[in-house]
Formats: structure tokens, sequence, C-alpha cells
């Protein structure tokens, strides 16, 4: 027999912000650990695949899920501690992540003020390493508790253990989301008490600097960093999406010069080792696809980057439309796009 907070047949399309209709086979809200530990001993669920959810807002859901989609709800937040140099505040892999930011905010413990207004749960932020206006979550995190659905274990992962990178982390691998095998309880991160703004990227320097800012609170980049949000990226709300559709393309220096020779304007960004992040919003602007529509689904108005549901699409509608606009990009200035979020 199934346990009681066990579903089956349950539709997934208001799960995911893009809103793509899909079920899934098994159901299960997950409100406490003891719960996680029943599902890995049950006789008829254990081997099944295993998935995963927080909001669904970086989710493309390719059709159904033959398996148990877990949702994660575990809430809470605290300061789990101090030293003289740091705060380390926790919270609940099922926890709101914007509300966490604000909540840090509010208690005096700033430095994740960059990336107010993500959506999603604190569990899903280690996964892709969340970034924005200049900061990831891996700058700051400190450890996580997982609970290993294989071996129904708990295990701890430092920072250094999620190979953190440019919207990655050990969590989004091949073979470790996919077979859905650790799921995220609680996250913990290090705040240093010598708080540091970060004000580098974009305008938000200038946008300070109109409104008569020259020393910045923590609060006041939260302020300027959802402003220029609300203006840029849709809210999946009122119109469906899952944020960024492509990664940012990282290349060789030799081929972002030879681009940046031919398009002064390509925004070119290098980094640590040697190689250049450009902007795959520009490369899509650039190829005829900002605010153009194939069926159903569209490339944002005000945001190349972020593939949007104008009402009623399917897989297919999306498949359709990546496809496309890859091509474009790619006969244009021979670059390939990765696609973002995660598919299952
Ligand atoms: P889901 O979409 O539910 O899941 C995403 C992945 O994480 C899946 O692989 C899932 O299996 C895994 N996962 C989720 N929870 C857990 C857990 N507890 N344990 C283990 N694995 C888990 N991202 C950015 O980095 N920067 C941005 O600026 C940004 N802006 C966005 C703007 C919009 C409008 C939208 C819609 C999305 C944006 N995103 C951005 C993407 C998204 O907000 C993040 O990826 C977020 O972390 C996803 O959280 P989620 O809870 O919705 O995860
Ligand atoms: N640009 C264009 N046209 C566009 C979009 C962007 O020309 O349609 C150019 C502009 O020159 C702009 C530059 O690209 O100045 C950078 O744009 P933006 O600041 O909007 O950032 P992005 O590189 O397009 C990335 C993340 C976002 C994150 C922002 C802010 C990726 C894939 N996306 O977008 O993350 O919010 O930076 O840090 O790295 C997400 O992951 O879902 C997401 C929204």
């Amino acid at each position: 027999m199934l346990p009681d907070f066990v579903i089956p047949k349950a539709s997934l399309a208001a799960r995911n912000t893009l809103g793509l209709p899909a079920r899934a086979e098994f159901f299960a809200s997950i409100e406490t650990r003891e719960q996680l530990a029943m599902l890995a001993h049950h006789p008829d669920l254990f081997r099944l695949r295993y998935f995963i959810l927080g909001e669904g807002s970086n989710l493309v859901l390719t059709g159904d899920f033959p398996g148990l989609v877990l949702k994660m709800e575990l809430k809470g937040r605290e300061l789990a501690g101090e030293d003289g140099d740091y705060y380390y505040v926790a919270a609940a892999a099922g926890e709101n992540w914007h509300e966490f930011t604000q909540w840090t905010l509010e208690n005096g413990y700033p430095g994740l003020e960059n990336l107010s207004l993500i959506p999603g749960t604190v569990g899903a932020a280690p996964v892709q390493n969340i970034g924005a206006y200049g900061v990831e979550a891996g700058d700051f995190l400190y450890e996580l508790e997982a609970f290993d659905c294989v071996s129904g274990e708990i295990r701890r992962f430092s920072a250094a253990d999620c190979r953190f990178a440019y919207r990655t982390s050990i969590f989004k691998q091949e073979g470790w989301h996919l077979s859905g095998r650790f799921a995220i309880l609680r996250v913990v991160f290090r705040l240093p008490k010598k708080w540091q703004p970060s004000t580098g990227y974009g305008d938000i320097e200038a946008r300070l600097e109109r409104e008569g800012i020259s020393i910045p609170a923590p609060r006041q980049i939260a302020e300027t960093v959802m402003a220029i949000r609300r203006e840029k990226l849709p809210d999946p709300v009122t119109l469906p999406n899952a944020g960024s559709f492509f990664q940012n393309p990282v290349v060789a220096a030799n081929l972002a010069a030879a681009l940046t020779g031919a398009y002064p304007d390509l925004p070119a960004y290098p980094q640590a080792n040697g190689n250049v992040k450009l902007s795959a919003g520009w490369l899509i602007e650039k190829a005829g696809w900002k605010g153009r529509n194939l069926g159903s689904v569209g490339m944002h108005e005000a945001q190349a980057l972020v593939l949007v549901n104008r009402g009623g699409a399917r897989f297919a509608d999306v498949q359709n439309l990546a496809r496309a606009v890859r091509e474009a990009v790619f006969a244009r200035f021979g670059i390939h796009l990765e696609t973002e979020p995660v598919f299952l």
C-alpha cells in the first residue's frame, strides 16, 4: 500500500513556471525527513526513478514522468551560528529563495542582496549555482545536507564538494540529478560580517548614482536589483517562462576576439581561466529572434534569452523554437547555444 502522502497520476502543469502539461506516475509532498526515509525503504517505491522538485522555475517538462516526483516542502530558517568574522545562516530546502534573502537582510546578515527576486527554492539554489548581478550562491555557500535516495543516508557537502561553476554543480551533472539521487535538505551560507557591496554589474552603480546614493546599504542594492529584474524579466504568473532558456556561451579568447572585432558592441566578459563569456541575449537579438514568436511560444521582447509560453504551449513547440533560435545564431555567428534549464 502507498503511504497516504503519495498521489498517483498527478498533474505537473501548475508545478512548472513554463506551464507545460505533464503528469507524474507518483507525486509526494515532502515536509519531513522521515517521509524521505519511508519512501527509500518502501517495497513498491524504492526502485522507481525519482525527480526532486522545487518550484519548477528551471524546468522543461518533455512529457509524462514514469517515476516519483518529490516536491520539497521542508521549512525553517535560522541563524545557525556566528564567529568573529561570519554569520552562518541556514534554511531548509523548501523555503522560497527570495523570501530567504529578504529575511537575511531584515535580520542584519547582508551578502545575498544581489540574488534577490530569483524564483525558486533554497534547495534548488546550489543545483545550478544560481547567479545574478555579479554574485553566485556558491560564493557564500558553506555546506549543505542532502538525503541520498539510494543509500537512505544523510550526507554533507562542503562548497568544494559541490564543484560550483557558471550555472552548474555536481547536482546538475547527468547521472546525478536525473537519477534524483540527492535530495538537498538544508543549506548553510557563510556571510562575512565585513560586508562588501557588489555593484559592478550592468547599470547598478549608475542607477544608484542617479538616486543620489554613493555609499549604498544592502537593502538599496536589493531594491535596485529588483527594479532592473522587473523591467527585463517576465513574471511567470502572467507570462509563463523558465528564466534564461540558454546559457551565455563561454568561448576561447581567440574566437571572442574575432567576434568582438567584427561586432564591437557584443558584450564579452573575460573569465578567470582566460576564456570569454559572451551574451546569448545579444546573439539571439542580432539573429532576429528578440520578441519573435513561433506558434504558441516566443523569445521575450525585453530579454531575448527568455523563452515564453504565450498560451497552451506543448513541449514540441518549445523544441521547434529552440531549434530555430539555435540554427539562426549558429548560421550568423558560428556559436552553439546550450540550454540552461533542466529537461525532465
Ligand atoms: P526546480 O525548477 O524545481 O528544479 C531545478 C533543478 O533543481 C532540478 O534538477 C531539480 O531536480 C533540482 N532540485 C530542486 N530542488 C532540489 C532539492 N531540494 N534537492 C536536489 N535537487 C533539487 N536562475 C539564476 O541562476 N539566475 C537568475 O537570475 C534567474 N532568474 C530567473 C528568472 C525567472 C523569471 C525564472 C522563471 C527563473 C530564473 N532563474 C534564474 C532560474 C531559477 O530561478 C533557478 O534555477 C532556481 O534555483 C530554480 O528553483 P526551483 O525551486 O524552481 O527548482
Ligand atoms: N542583451 C542584449 N539583448 C537581450 C538581452 C541581453 O543585447 O535581449 C545584452 C545587453 O547588452 C545586456 C547584456 O546582454 O547589457 C547582459 O544582459 P543581462 O544583464 O540581462 O544578463 P544576461 O547575460 O542576459 C544573465 C543570466 C540571468 C541573470 C542576469 C543578471 C544567464 C544565462 N542568464 O543574463 O539569469 O539574471 O545575467 O545577472 O547567465 C536565469 O538564469 O534564468 C537568468 C535570468
